[in-house]
């Protein structure tokens, strides 16, 4: 399956730079794809879209499914939305749309999505990191981690439709079954796992996969 070339990928120091985590959501979208059907219409999203490259190889597995789509990719930053524009040109992708701004507030009244993604900044630093307005809104998560993904959780309940399912990024210092258990308390109908893990340098990534039931 194909999936965003590095190579046609846009990005500069103002803007996170494709990692291991992008990398190891891409794979759990490869995985996650197995149960996507070309009768699904599927309306998704990418919160913090960065360089596209996510955005980019979500839309060109379901091309390949021949799964009709329309992608919503939004991002704090304007450089991010900037390299997403040139990174789904790069790659003929026409079925995004993009959003500058605060999930926070763009996501408040919207409708739901079938597919939602996010690798938000989950790394553990100390709280000023927070107040930064530069690149470090990309990783920066606060004393463990969750500052921005807590915030992300209660939206949940409110832009996953009937079928939709969430891939969230996190790791170890973010308390994954917590995070699990406190979707599961907002909404009883979203139950999830861990869907991959993997090791890089000394972060131990995990994709979340949760699901109404
Ligand atoms: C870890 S990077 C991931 C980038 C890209 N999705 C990837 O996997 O390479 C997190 C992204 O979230 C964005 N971000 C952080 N806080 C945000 C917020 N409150 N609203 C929207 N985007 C946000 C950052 O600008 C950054 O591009």
């Amino acid at each position: 399956m194909r999936t965003a070339s590095i190579a046609l990928t846009c990005y500069d120091r103002d803007v996170y730079e494709p990692s291991d985590d992008t990398f190891l959501l891409v794979d759990a979208l490869l995985k996650a794809s197995g149960s996507w059907h070309a009768q699904q219409r599927k309306l998704c999203l990418e919160v913090g879209c960065g360089s596209g490259f996510v955005s980019c190889s979500l839309a060109l597995i379901l091309s390949q499914l021949h799964v009709s789509h329309h992608l919503i990719a939004l991002d704090i930053s304007h450089a991010a939305i900037s390299a997403t524009k040139s990174t789904l040109n790069a790659h003929k992708v026409s079925t995004a749309d993009l959003i500058q701004g605060d999930f926070q507030h763009i996501l408040a009244d919207t409708s739901t999505f079938d597919i939602v993604i996010f690798n938000p900044p989950y790394v553990p630093t100390p709280d000023e990191e927070l107040e930064r307005t530069d690149i470090a809104r990309a990783w920066a998560g606060g004393w463990n981690g969750r500052a921005v993904i807590d915030k992300f959780l209660p939206l949940v309940p409110k832009i996953l439709s009937e079928v939709g399912e969430l891939l969230l990024v996190v790791v170890s210092e973010n308390d994954p079954p917590g995070i699990l258990k406190a979707l599961h308390a907002m909404d009883r109908s979203l139950h999830g796992g861990v869907m991959m893990t993997r090791r890089a340098d000394e972060e131990l990534l995990s994709i979340l996969h949760v699901q109404r039931r």
